[in-house]
């Protein structure tokens, strides 16, 4: 699949549908994210097989907080038991991690957990795993527009200098392409707060498969429609 040009480079996905999962089952909605966690292992072993670079998961947003208490504590841990239990394995197949997000709203046990999940795996050259999580696409902008501000008073920029790289340099992504393919699923169609500057050209994608459903099969369909789409980028044709 190498140097295919018509494979999605970066690959972005709104994991939704856990709680429908589980309650169409009559089980707590805590048991969809579970089965949650076993569809991001293998959408991530998926994804490296394909020979995908990036792949970015909504693991959770800013929003999220407003669970009810017991649904957010089960998610955190459930992020703590995925880095204690997968880093080394994703470390041995050359996975590199990233995490977006707000860091300050952690605390500090998850954060250090977080940035030494970054750090063993940083020159890793296989998939870059994103996970984007207490992520919220305004919050981000809001950040980065205040790191700008702050360079742009200290005298380090000039106002006029101000454009869309250095913009995409200051957000959490920078570094990394925008994802091509933007894939949704649970039947939504919205976008919930995530990745606005960065999807600004990515091909959407709507699954009606609830996310602990999602596997290889529903991706490779994705993939292959993503694949039949013609990309102007607003100009008149694609790939030029
Ligand atoms: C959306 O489904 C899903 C989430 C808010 C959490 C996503 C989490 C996982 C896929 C598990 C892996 C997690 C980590 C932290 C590594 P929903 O609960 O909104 O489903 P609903 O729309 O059916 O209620």
């Amino acid at each position: 699949m190498d140097g295919d040009d018509t494979m999605p480079r970066h690959i972005a996905i709104i994991m939704d549908g856990n709680g429908r999962w589980a309650t169409g089952r009559g089980m707590p909605r805590a048991a969809g994210h579970k089965q949650g966690l076993d569809a991001l292992r293998r959408t991530v072993t998926a994804c490296s097989e394909m020979g995908i670079g990036y792949l970015t998961l909504y693991a959770f947003s800013t929003e999220n907080w407003s669970r009810p208490q017991r649904e957010v504590g089960f998610l955190l841990d459930l992020l703590k038991r995925f880095i204690r239990q997968d880093v080394s394995d994703l470390h041995a197949r050359n996975v590199r991690i990233k995490v977006i997000g707000g860091r300050d709203d952690l605390d500090s046990g998850i954060r250090s957990m977080l940035v030494d999940a970054e750090k063993i795996t940083a020159t890793n050259t296989g998939l870059t795993l994103v996970i984007a999580f207490n992520y919220g696409a305004k919050q981000e902008i809001v950040r980065a527009v205040q790191r700008i501000a702050a360079r742009a008073k200290a005298g380090e920029l000039r106002v006029d200098e101000i454009g869309a790289d250095s913009i995409a340099a200051a957000l959490d992504t920078a570094g990394l392409p925008d994802p091509d393919l933007l894939i949704r699923t649970g039947g939504e169609k919205r976008i919930s707060n995530f990745l606005l500057w960065q999807l600004a050209y990515a091909e959407f994608i709507f699954v009606p498969e609830y996310w602990p459903d999602f596997d290889g099969a529903v991706l490779e369909r994705a993939v292959d429609e993503f694949r039949s789409r013609d990309r102007r980028f607003g100009g008149l044709k694609a790939r030029e």
